[in-house]
């Protein structure tokens, strides 16, 4: 019943009427957190099931009037690529510091390490004490086309304009359509699996 109720009250959002914004979105907050509350027995497993996915790492950055801004994150994946600006999506907490300044500088950029560079992913991840824009100082950085910091050598990196912002419980989705991309010519990815970082070896 609440999972139902939510759903809907997430495709308000995604489509909201012509009133709905502002007091759907308030509902939709008080239905998410009754619906965590029923879901906690839950959460352990959740995450400890979703620990046993590999993922690659990313620092995603944001300048602008919202301030410059960066933090790890293995929620990344591509959208679209059938339309006319390719587009990916990353998954943030609403608590996180780069969360407000992606929101109003309305750009990102989706920084892939190799895996020579948990270093930086410590970095952003808050694990070295720095915040803000002193967690730059562990790397070199240029601005990408968006004004986001790209680094001077990733393995790979999405610079984008924030077309979409969803709210999903403790969450934002943000989908950016894809401005440039770089791309390493050699290289491998950093990894990250069972909470540590990781290779991939390749099984050819
Ligand atoms: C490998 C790794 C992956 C992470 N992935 C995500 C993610 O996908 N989304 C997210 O919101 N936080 C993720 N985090 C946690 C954030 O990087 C961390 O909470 C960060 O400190 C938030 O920024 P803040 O300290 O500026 O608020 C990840 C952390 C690590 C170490």
């Amino acid at each position: 019943m609440i999972s139902q109720i939510s759903a809907d009250l997430l495709k308000t959002e995604l489509n909201p009427g012509p009133s709905a914004l502002g007091k759907g979105t308030a509902v939709h907050r008080v239905l998410g957190a009754i619906q965590a509350k029923a879901n906690k027995p839950m959460k352990s497993e959740f995450l400890q099931a979703m620990s046993k996915a590999a993922n690659s790492v990313c620092v995603v950055t944001t300048d602008g009037i919202g301030g410059k801004a960066g933090m790890t994150v293995s929620a990344m994946t591509s959208v679209s690529v059938d339309t006319p600006r390719p587009s990916i999506l990353v998954c943030i907490h609403g608590q996180a510091s780069a969360c407000d300044a992606i929101r109003t500088n309305r750009a990102f950029c989706a920084n892939l390490l190799a895996e020579d560079q948990a270093a930086i992913s410590d970095s952003f991840a808050g694990r070295t004490g720095k915040k803000g824009a002193e967690r730059f100082e562990c790397a070199s950085w240029h601005a990408a086309v968006t004004g986001s910091p790209v680094l001077d050598n990733p393995l790979a990196a999405f610079d984008c304009t924030l077309v979409h912002d969803i709210l999903v419980g403790s969450h934002r989705i943000f989908v950016g359509e894809v401005e440039a991309v770089r791309v390493a010519e050699t290289g491998a990815p950093l990894i990250y699996f069972d909470r540590q970082y990781a290779r991939a070896t390749p099984q050819g």
